[in-house]
Formats: structure tokens, C-alpha cells, sequence
């Protein structure tokens, strides 16, 4: 079973609220994204290792720690993930990016992959993979089995709203990747939509409905 961890840290629950809500705009919409992605990516990097480092001050000499040479690889599913992306780069610059491309087949809610694009050096990498919205658990499940084929050195996955369908699903599929997410919400509808949820994460993001 994999660890799962929910945020319930005060800004990002308050975010997340105005986040769910319909009357939310693009714009807004984007910028609360991305602000929950921030404060999500604080926490999720929290096992970072340290290393000492010396440096000066204007005063003196001293020790100080920086990140030790951890390279992380960030992949966001798209679309809807791309909109975690920037606030993960702007916390972590120098960590690489790949992207996979998925989307649900509006019939059969199966996951459809139409691009795949790497780092060349992720088998030297933690990879977080990114997406607001875990459903059925099959984008997920079938964006980790990707990576793993390059033989990543540990994968987290973060996302904002998960259903317990969905958190289930790759729990089982990949019981070694860690989940991060902001809320774990009631269930699926009919057409596999996470109730309350926030809708279609996608369009929201970009205006598409
Ligand atoms: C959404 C979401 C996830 C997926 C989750 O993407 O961003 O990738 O659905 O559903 P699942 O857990 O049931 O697989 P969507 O397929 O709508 O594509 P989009 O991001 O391009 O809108
Ligand atoms: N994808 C979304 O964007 N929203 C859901 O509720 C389920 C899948």
C-alpha cells in the first residue's frame, strides 16, 4: 500500500475552497493551481537530503547546508498538470522536466497516451509526477508505469483532489510511489468525475468549456 499524505495545512484548504468553487475564473482558477502546487511542493521535498557547505558572510566564514546533489525530474501529465509545473520549477529551478500525455476516453474513462517525452538522465532522478485530479487511478497508473520503463530512482505522485477509487487503484499498481494530495474527496459519479470535486480540471485551467 503506498503512503499517502493529505495537506490539511489552513492556506491550502482555504485556496482549495475557492479553487472547487464554480464561480471561479480561468485566471484565478490558474493561480490558485499554482499556489496550492507551491505549497504542496514545501511539504512533498521535506525529505530532501542536506549537505554541509561552507560559506562567507559579510561578517565571517560559516557553515551553511545546501541540497545535496539529489538532481529531481518533474512530469506533469497533461494537460491539467502543466498548471503545477511553473510553482514546482520557481521552488526547485534546477530540477529537469518531462512530460506525459494522456487523456480519458470519454466512453470507456480509459486513459489514451499521446505523447511521451523524458529526461534523458531520469534514471538518475526523483521524479514527482503531476496532476490535479486523481480519478479512476488509470492516468496515473499508466503515467508511472511509463517512467518507471527508465528506471527513475523514486517517483511521488502530487495531486490536489483525489478520489479513494483512484487512490486505491495505484496504491495497488504501484505500491512504492508516495501520494500527496490536498483533499481525498467522497467518490466517483457515473462518468467517473470525483464528486464534490471540482469539475473538469482541464477546462478550467484553460477555458476549453
Ligand atoms: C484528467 C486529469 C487526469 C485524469 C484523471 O485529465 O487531469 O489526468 O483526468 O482521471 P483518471 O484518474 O480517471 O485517469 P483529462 O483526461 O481530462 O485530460 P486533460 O488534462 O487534457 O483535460
Ligand atoms: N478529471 C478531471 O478533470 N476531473 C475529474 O473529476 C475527474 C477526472
Amino acid at each position: 500500500m503506498s503512503k499517502i499524505t493529505i495537506f490539511d495545512h489552513p492556506l491550502i484548504q482555504h485556496k482549495l475552497a475557492i479553487l472547487r468553487d464554480e464561480k471561479t475564473g480561468s485566471k484565478q482558477f490558474r493561480e490558485l493551481i499554482s499556489e496550492i502546487a507551491m505549497l504542496m511542493c514545501y511539504e512533498a521535498t521535506r525529505d530532501l537530503e542536506l549537505e554541509d557547505v561552507e560559506i562567507t558572510t559579510p561578517m565571517c566564514k560559516t557553515q551553511a547546508k545546501m541540497l545535496a546533489g539529489r538532481k529531481l525530474a518533474f512530469v506533469p501529465i497533461l494537460r491539467a498538470g502543466c498548471g503545477m509545473l511553473d510553482a514546482m520549477l520557481e521552488m526547485v529551478p534546477a530540477a529537469k522536466v518531462g512530460h506525459i500525455g494522456l487523456y480519458r476516453d470519454e466512453e470507456t474513462h480509459q486513459p489514451v497516451e499521446y505523447y511521451n517525452k523524458l529526461p534523458n538522465d531520469i534514471n538518475e532522478r526523483d521524479v514527482f509526477v503531476l496532476d490535479p485530479m486523481l480519478a479512476t487511478g488509470g492516468s496515473a497508473v499508466d503515467a508511472i508505469t511509463i517512467i518507471k520503463r527508465s528506471n527513475p530512482r523514486s517517483i511521488k505522485f502530487l495531486c490536489i483532489i483525489a478520489a479513494p477509487e483512484g487512490i486505491e487503484v495505484l496504491s495497488e499498481a504501484h505500491p512504492d510511489v508516495q501520494i500527496f494530495c490536498a483533499a481525498k474527496d467522497s467518490h466517483l459519479n457515473e462518468n467517473c468525475y470525483i464528486v464534490p470535486g471540482l469539475g473538469d480540471a482541464g477546462d478550467r485551467i484553460y477555458g476549453t468549456k
